[in-house]
């Protein structure tokens, strides 16, 4: 087996890839305080089984939640029935018109592409969002090496870590995806202790510009 979207269904129903950090509610409540909230649409980019997006239509949010895994979704479904969920990879969305989404929240699921295909689900998430939505993302840094980054996070060769492809982002490489099309309002390191050891993760909020 070695379609992504098999593993991660697989890693679903085994019940092994449903843990939470609360990093939304901690880190991203600041971001959320200042963003419209109430009736408002945001995006839950890989919702896994719908941490995120539960606490998204806790605050008001109207949400859409996107998934590779079946499994996951099914599971976030049954667990925000108030959310719309949709089986969609984030490097093309079309089920999500274009300038729709006031906020997008990318919890663990931009790190998983080589550079064409960073890049590419950078864009379509900026084609998704209207100019001054919201992103709230979180990946790999290059020095998560409890969970597979190499020696040296420079290049973009994605790193095979349990049969998925992973990309651990440096600084310039996160910066290099969201320059086209965002304003970078935060970027910091900080630990995970989600999976039990620490975590090395990039969290990031920006604004989507206007097209120009
Ligand atoms: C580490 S989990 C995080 C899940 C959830 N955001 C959370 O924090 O609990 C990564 C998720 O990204 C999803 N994913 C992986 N590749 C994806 C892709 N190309 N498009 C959308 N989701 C993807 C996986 O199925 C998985 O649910």
């Amino acid at each position: 087996m070695n379609d992504p979207r098999q593993i991660w269904d697989q890693r679903y129903g085994l019940g092994q890839a449903s843990l939470a950090d609360n990093w939304l509610e901690h880190w991203g409540a600041a971001w959320l305080a200042h963003a419209h909230g109430q009736g408002y649409q945001a995006l839950d980019i890989g919702c896994g089984n719908g941490h995120e997006s539960a606490a998204l239509l806790a605050l008001g949010w109207q949400v859409t939640a996107t998934e590779i895994s079946p499994t996951a979704l099914a599971a976030a479904e049954e667990r925000n029935p108030a959310a719309r969920h949709l089986l969609a990879d984030v490097r093309t969305m079309p089920e999500i018109a274009s300038a729709s989404m006031d906020l997008a929240v990318a919890h663990l699921s931009l790190h998983y592409f080589d550079q064409a295909g960073s890049l590419q689900a950078f864009a379509e998430i900026a084609r998704v969002l209207k100019p001054g939505g919201l992103l709230l993302g979180s990946v790999n840094a290059e020095d998560d090496l409890n969970y597979g980054a190499p020696a040296d996070a420079s290049g973009w060769e994605p790193v095979l870590v349990d049969g998925v492809p992973k990309q651990f982002f440096t600084s310039p490489k996160l910066l290099s995806c969201l320059r086209q099309h965002y304003e970078l309002l935060e970027l910091r390191k900080s630990i995970s202790l989600r999976y039990g050891a620490p975590k090395s993760v990039w969290d990031f909020a920006a604004r989507r510009l206007p097209p120009t």
